[in-house]
């Protein structure tokens, strides 16, 4: 991430996605791209290689990237500039090929060439893996058997963008870091997670480190818990098998709420480098405080949904949802109650939230700032003082609001809570970009920032591995049920009940 506000634009470079033909790259991926060639982010020479097994041409893979496109963009975005939409086609392919075929891999080497040499691309490449995770270790081992990867390398560079999940547990993940690395430098290789790319996940570094108001009193002193929630409504759909191998743990919390814990708990780094930042995120994942392994007696509450409704449309249970067994043990809520053991977070506990079916689609951070001595208000007659409360809300509606205590005006001395809020589509005219658009554009130009370093990704699973195992291995019933539609089950707030906190969202 860089200080300056000039857009670094990439050199030239081909791109190749594997998984051409799936849900990703139809509906984030290329759609991003688009997006950023209109916006002259890209260079002009730019060419896309989607890569898959199914059988396509270059015609017909453009033709339906168009009509998804339109779909998409129709839903969100307005209409597609046809002209600009010709002009851009022009610059996808399509190569048909196995995932564990060295001889596909060598052609695709040759149409790389080909490709770039026709366009006086100078030999970058960068490849997106969005295939399931079950052929990332294939394609990766396949691009080294084939002497594409580039190693030790830089200028021409080649680069490697992994989607998520990367492992399912930590085991899992150090095996794919092992092979990533057999093949890739660790500099080469990008580890993405979209919710790193969303502008509001980033403004909480700018929250707090460019407004002094904040830092001074972010610590055990004046800080009394922070909630951290990620909440969805929509149930598992058709993703009912990839899910119920998954789970809330592994989904969401591995990933997206370890980041947001490490954002809004780490130290100040010394410069804004991609590693002098991941560095200091490493650091909070090391001070995670372990959950013991009975984890339903250590307040981990773990839920399914059964069947409800949401905005007035009935939710068949997740039991009942395709490809999901009668009998799953698979989580999908999940809320815990962590402690960073460092002397900054000292005695503050972070409460992480995360759920499937729940009333709204929802992802905030609440920090909750301690009493004032009730000593000069005392018992107002709406109540004790509410404390102050900084909540930074990520989607949607992004934006940040400060709950703050008002004399309400007249000859008695009432209080009343007010929230002073910034809306980043009030104050900048526009919804937030794409996360997509801007994490392709950074892995493009090199900037590793908002991707999760080897040793980043090892550490979250340290923290998280013990949780699922200890969870299933819990001979305890701690599976509790939620109605769809509900904030998730009883246990969870009485997490919070007991320590005297109250919950927000509920
Ligand atoms: N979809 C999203 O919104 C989303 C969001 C965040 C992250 N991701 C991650 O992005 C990656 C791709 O997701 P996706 O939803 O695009 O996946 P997908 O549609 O299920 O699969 C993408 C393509 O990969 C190929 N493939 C290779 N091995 C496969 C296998 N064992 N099973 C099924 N297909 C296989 C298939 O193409 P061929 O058969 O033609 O080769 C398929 O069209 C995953 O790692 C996912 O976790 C997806």
């Amino acid at each position: 991430m860089t200080e300056s506000t000039t857009l670094r634009l990439p050199e030239p470079f081909v791109m190749v996605v594997f998984g051409a033909s799936g849900d990703l790259t139809r509906r984030k991926l290329l759609p991003a791209i688009f997006q950023l060639w209109c916006r002259n982010h890209l260079p002009e020479s730019a060419a896309v290689i989607g890569y898959a097994r199914s059988d396509r041409t270059d015609e017909s893979f453009r033709a339906e990237l168009c009509d998804s496109m339109r779909d998409e963009f129709s839903c969100h975005q307005g209409l597609i500039d046809d002209e600009a939409w010709q002009a851009f086609a022009s610059r996808i392919f399509y190569q048909r090929g196995g995932y564990d075929s060295p001889d596909d891999f060598e052609a695709l080497g040759r149409r790389i060439e080909t490709l770039g040499a026709g366009r006086n691309v100078p030999g970058n490449c960068m490849y997106y893996l969005a295939t399931p995770p079950e052929a990332f270790a294939d394609i990766i081992e396949n691009i080294g058997q084939a002497s594409l990867a580039g190693r030790g390398q830089t200028d021409p560079w080649t680069r490697i963008v992994i989607e998520k999940p990367f492992g399912t547990d930590l085991q899992s993940a150090c095996e794919l870091n092992r092979i990533t690395r057999s093949v890739f430098d660790e500099d080469q290789i990008f580890r993405i997670d979209h919710y790193l790319g969303k502008e509001t996940v980033q403004n909480i570094m700018v929250l707090r480190f460019a407004n002094s108001i904040f830092e001074h009193a972010w610590n055990h002193d004046y800080i009394d818990h922070i909630q951290i929630t990620a909440a969805e409504s929509l149930g598992v759909g058709s993703r009912g098998g990839y899910y119920d191998r998954s789970g809330a743990l592994r989904d969401m919390v591995q990933n997206h709420l370890m980041h947001l814990l490490c954002l809004v708990s780490m130290e100040p780094p010394s410069t804004l480098t991609s590693d002098a930042v991941r560095d200091e995120k490493v650091k909070v994942l090391k001070a995670l405080r372990t959950i013991p392994p009975l984890c339903a007696a250590n307040g981990v509450v773990r839920a399914q949904y059964t069947a409800g409704s949401i905005g007035g449309h009935d939710v068949p249970g997740y039991r009942q949802a395709d490809n999901v067994s009668a009998d799953s043990r698979t989580e999908t809520f999940v809320a815990f109650k962590v402690y960073v053991d460092n002397w900054r977070w000292s005695g503050v506990p972070f409460y992480l939230r995360t759920g499937k079916c729940l009333p709204r689609r929802c992802t905030e951070i609440s920090i909750h700032f301690k009493d004032v001595p009730q000593v000069l208000f005392n018992r107002p007659p709406a109540g004790p003082l509410r404390p102050n409360v900084l909540t930074i809300r990520l989607q949607p509606d992004e934006g940040i609001a400060l709950e703050f205590q008002a004399k309400v005006p007249g000859p008695a001395m009432n209080i009343k809570p007010l929230e002073m809020d910034f809306g980043y589509q009030e104050s900048f005219g526009q919804a937030p970009p794409d996360a997509y658009q801007r994490l392709l554009l950074d892995a493009a130009v090199g900037d590793a920032t908002l991707f999760t370093r080897s040793d980043e990704v090892e550490a979250a699973w340290q923290f998280v591995s013990p949780i699922i195992e200890g969870c299933s291995q819990d001979s305890s019933d701690n599976m509790r049920k939620y109605t769809a539609g509900t904030w998730g089950p009883k246990e969870a707030d009485e997490l919070l009940d007991a320590d005297g906190k109250e919950r927000r969202l509920r």
